[in-house]
């Protein structure tokens, strides 16, 4: 399973992109807003660290709008993926783009059918966001799920990247499921890091090591 980080801070990417543990990056409007700063430096800059695929968004809401975005995003980088809303515009958008050479990722997907109608408009990934629908009392799980079934029984080439994601074990059972890719904050990669088991245990054997009062 492919991790990619969900952020646009430069120090989380770099931390985490130093473990050898990135895939690629998604981030989005609200992400990049909560930076600050210039975002065409900060998109620039992270297409420079990461080599995988990195999704920058479109903000306009219109066909032509989301075409010309598209075309600008991606002289970011070869590994830029522009990502489009699932809307009747984004879906033209994503089939036009894909048809150029322009990998799309479909995003705010919340139902089994948008995420078909995303992989048969030639999308690379489709985002269903689980954690929002956790919120509204919904079981974000099962959507993945749905979608795997679904991409598995026509072998659609498109990937699901489980977005939205809000704690550890939504990636646990998103890799049971089999999902493509899962995008994490990065708080919950931190997160999966740990075990107080570890801590414990090193501190046990680095307190027993200096018993022996010896180098190594
Ligand atoms: C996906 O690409 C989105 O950036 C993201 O996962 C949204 O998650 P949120 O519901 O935590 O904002």
């Amino acid at each position: 399973m492919k991790i990619f980080l969900d952020t646009a801070n430069l120090e989380a990417i770099r931390k985490f992109n130093d473990m050898g543990l990135l895939d690629g990056i998604t981030t989005n409007p609200s992400l990049m807003s909560k930076e600050g700063g210039d975002p065409k430096k900060v998109m620039e800059e992270i297409t420079k660290i990461i080599k995988g695929d990195v999704s920058l968004e479109v903000v306009s809401t219109q066909y032509s709008g989301m075409i010309e975005e598209g075309k600008r995003l991606r002289q970011y980088g070869e590994n830029v993926i522009v990502k489009v809303p699932m809307t009747p515009d984004g879906l033209k958008a994503c089939k036009y783009l894909s048809s150029q050479g322009i990998p799309v990722n479909v995003t705010l997907v919340f139902s089994p059918n948008q995420a078909l109608l995303a992989a048969k408009s030639g999308a690379k990934y489709v985002s269903p966001f689980i954690g929002r629908l956790d919120d509204v009392g919904q079981d974000g799980m099962s959507l993945i799920q749905d979608i795997k079934k679904i991409f598995d029984n026509y072998n659609f080439g498109t990937q699901i990247l489980v977005a939205s994601i809000r704690h550890p074990m939504h990636v646990v059972e998103a890799a049971k499921i089999g999902a493509h890719v899962v995008t994490l904050p990065p708080a919950v990669l931190d997160k999966m890091l740990q075990h107080p088991l570890t801590d414990i245990g090193l501190e046990n054997f680095l307190s027993d090591w200096k018993k022996l009062k010896a180098g190594i």
